[in-house]
């Protein structure tokens, strides 16, 4: 970093060509931050976290109805017996590369994953992230056919709205326009169905030829896309369809696994096994960032070569690493200490009860929900007054002292497991009292 500002060690030269400013505009100097617009509102600065609750710079004490903001911090903030079994990995062995070798905490947490995931989902490959794992899971689609001989089938079928993370594979089966736009042509032979339509999904399988398709992918319940949970069966159908056609399914569950749906994962909760599935969030509760691409074992025996060729060529540096997985053991420990699963699946009962009465509300185009997930969609009339609605009453809110998550054109409220009902109804009273204000006041 060069300039005035920035604290250039002294034996710096000017790098030619840049232009570092960072007071010249409302941006946070150094600080690009992800998916927020920097001549926007300015930001907040939060300092500390514990339980349900966030602190901002200012003192002020949040109830954060979101875990984090996206849905990561189902144990909730500020957990010192995670930071202790961080702290003791780290004194232990810091890291070490998994490219040809082990280490105790990540084949226990392997253990412990594959241990709780549905089906015969027993072969976890870990990433740093959801998006890694999403691309993980497409790579391990496409690379199972090929060892099978069936090299056309690289294609994908995913579904409209379907958020898969922000690399380019994940973008490319992706259903969000707006994430799509700005970045030119994306992976071929990847198209997208209307969710949750199991005609629409069977036409397109036929249609593309399921011998070019290597996967179907889809979340469990759509989440940052505006939270559409599935008419049943709709999942059990998708299972049946992918079967029928010799398509394997793999389900993103980065934010329905670990109990989100009061469930373990999205798959329990449909009664789907998927052939892939994605994780990363809850895995770690977002501790230290951690995601996994978990394969079944019929996906997993195609790889197995007693050769000694590396079967899959992928993995990533932190793949594993010791301190994510340290806290991934100790957020799976405290999940069933604590009965946090039961909890999430009583809670979030309550959760889509109350949050159904804010559909009362005559700015409130639907409530849709399940478990620990909800969002409240706005009226959108005239058009572009949902996402300044969402804003604004965002914005309400926090001043109130609840965190909840203007998200386009809905309101998202994914509390921690911790919640319990009071929590639950101070956010939805809270929300039902901004709603009013802002329909008895001037919107917008
Ligand atoms: C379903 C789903 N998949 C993938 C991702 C990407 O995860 P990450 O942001 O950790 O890369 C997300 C993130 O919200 C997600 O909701």
């Amino acid at each position: 970093m060069t300039g005035p500002s920035g604290g250039a060690a002294a034996n710096d030269s000017p790098v030619t060509g840049s232009r570092s400013d960072p007071a010249a505009g409302p941006s946070s100097g150094p600080l690009w931050l992800p998916f927020t617009p920097a001549g926007g509102p300015p930001t907040r600065l939060l300092v500390e976290g514990r339980g349900a609750e966030v602190t901002d710079s200012e003192g002020r004490r949040l109830l954060d109805a979101t875990a984090g903001g996206v849905a990561c911090a189902i144990v909730g903030h500020g957990r010192a017996e995670i930071a202790e079994a961080v702290r003791r990995q780290l004194s232990t062995l810091e890291y070490y590369c998994l490219f040809g070798y082990r280490h105790e905490p990540a084949e226990r947490l392997a253990r412990a994953v594959a241990e709780r995931t549905p089906g015969d989902l027993n072969h976890v490959f870990f990433t740093n992230s959801g998006s890694e794992a999403v691309e993980t899971a497409l790579k391990m689609a496409r690379a199972y056919w090929r060892r099978r001989g069936l090299t056309a089938k690289t294609g994908f079928v995913s579904l409209r709205r379907a958020y898969h993370g922000m690399n380019f594979g994940g973008l490319s089966v992706g259903g969000l326009d707006e994430n799509r736009a700005g970045f030119g042509p994306l992976m071929a032979g990847c198209s997208q169905v209307p969710a949750h339509d199991i005609d629409a999904l069977a036409a397109e399988l036929d249609r593309r030829d399921p011998a070019t398709v290597a996967a179907v992918i889809m979340e469990p319940v759509q989440a940052a896309g505006g939270v559409h949970p599935p008419p049943e069966p709709y999942l059990r159908q998708v299972r049946e369809r992918c079967d029928a056609a010799d398509v394997l399914l793999i389900l993103d569950e980065v934010v329905c696994g670990w109990g989100r749906l009061g469930h373990w994962f999205g798959g329990h909760r449909y009664g789907v096994a998927a052939d892939i599935m994605t994780t990363a969030k809850g895995l770690t509760s977002a501790y230290v960032p951690m995601g996994a691409a978990v394969a079944s074992e019929r996906v997993h025996s195609e790889f197995v070569d007693p050769g000694g060729a590396i079967e899959l060529m992928h993995g990533y540096t932190y793949s594993g690493h010791p301190a994510a997985c340290a806290a991934g053991l100790e957020v799976i420990s405290i999940l069933e200490r604590e009965g946090l699963v039961a909890n999430a699946k009583a809670v979030g009962a309550h959760l889509q009860r109350r949050a159904g009465e804010l559909a009362a509300s005559p700015l409130v185009a639907e409530v849709r929900g399940e478990g620990m997930l909800a969002a409240v969609e706005l009226i959108d009339d005239p058009p572009g007054a949902a996402v300044r609605l969402a804003a604004e009453a965002a914005e309400r809110a926090y001043q109130q002292g609840v965190l909840v998550r203007a998200q386009a054109d809905h309101l998202g409220v994914y509390p921690p497991l911790i919640f319990d009902e009071a929590m639950v109804d101070r956010v939805i009273d809270t929300l039902a009292s901004v709603l009013a204000d802002l329909e008895s006041g001037a919107r917008p």
